[in-house]
């Protein structure tokens, strides 16, 4: 069933992590297994029963502008092949749902990128979803989040356990527990922290349910960590401000892939050809053999 919220996929970052196959080309577009990255996180929209996706895009829009479109010289050759099976898989993207694109002129940060979705958005509550950021379509998370939002109110940020060395790369989280083990109240929130310092090691990932007022405040907020406009600065606010709607963490056990680290891209790889059914059978005797010989 259609829900009456939309999502907002920010894909305008620099993708520096990944240079130089982000130069011409925005890391949301690199292929995982036969698909960009991004379409994924469009399915994972639809699926959780969004049809209305405003894409952020920066300097290289065309690439994402263009996977979304229709391509009549493609599908025709398909169609007068007979090849069915490939033109369904082409026709899915471009139906896949109504995508919008809006330009972030500059990457001034994920705080800057989600304010651009200011007039598109409107005054409803909508969903962020990174678009570098996969999870895994046999573990629930939007749903829950959206459920989660719908019954309280509040800001909804996803969270993982992460080996506290590693919280350094991520928002932290400060929460107190609820009697859900799922569900965790936030009560502060810090940018990338070093370990000696960081409130939990509970990371934000890329998932966010949000009341419309979380605009206003990011109009206000200035440059934080790395000289970025952060979202995490944004949610800080309001997890402090006792008289707001507040911000609940859902903590997510399940499959993610971060695209945007090499070594976690790769892994996304790996692990969802080997569970297909058209790759698996030949890629996991491989796979054996081959670590057998390292
Ligand atoms: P990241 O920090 O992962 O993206 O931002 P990045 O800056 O492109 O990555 P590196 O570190 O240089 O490799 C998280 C998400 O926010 C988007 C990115 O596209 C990604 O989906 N983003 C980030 C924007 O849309 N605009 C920005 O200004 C910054």
């Amino acid at each position: 069933m259609p829900l009456n919220m939309k999502a907002v996929i920010p894909a305008a970052g620099l993708g520096t992590r990944f240079l130089p196959a982000t130069k011409a080309m925005p890391k949301e577009m690199l292929p995982v297994v036969d698909k960009p990255a991004i379409q994924y996180v469009v399915e994972e929209a639809v699926q959780a029963g969004i049809d209305d996706i405003l894409i952020i895009i920066g300097r290289n829009k065309n690439a994402l502008a263009n996977h979304f479109d229709s391509v009549p010289e493609l599908e025709s050759t398909l169609n007068a092949k007979g090849d069915t099976a490939r033109l369904r898989r082409v026709l899915e993207a471009s139906d896949l749902a109504d995508i919008h694109f809006v330009r972030q002129g500059e990457p001034k940060g994920l705080g800057h990128a989600v304010l651009r979705a200011r007039t598109h958005v409107g005054e409803a509550s909508f969903a962020v979803l990174l678009g570098d950021d996969l999870i895994d379509e046999r573990d629930e998370l939007l749903t829950r989040m959206i459920a989660e939002h719908e019954r309280t109110g509040s800001a909804i940020v996803a969270l993982m356990e992460v080996d506290p060395a590693h919280i350094h790369m991520y928002g932290a989280a400060a929460i107190e527990a609820t009697d859900d083990p799922d569900l965790v109240r936030v009560t502060g929130l810090v940018e990338k922290p070093s370990a000696d310092v960081a409130p939990s090691n509970l990371a934000i990932i890329g998932r966010y349910v949000l009341p419309a007022s979380v605009f206003e405040i990011l109009e206000r907020t200035g440059p934080g960590k790395g000289g970025e406009i952060q979202l995490t600065d944004a949610l800080q606010e309001m997890a402090a401000d006792p008289d707001g709607p507040g911000v609940s963490g859902v903590v997510f056990r399940g499959r993610r892939y971060d695209t945007g680290d090499r070594l976690d891209y790769i892994k996304a790889i790996v692990q969802l050809a080997s569970d297909r059914d058209d790759l698996g059978p030949d890629l996991r005797p491989w796979l054996k053999d081959f670590a057998a010989g390292l």
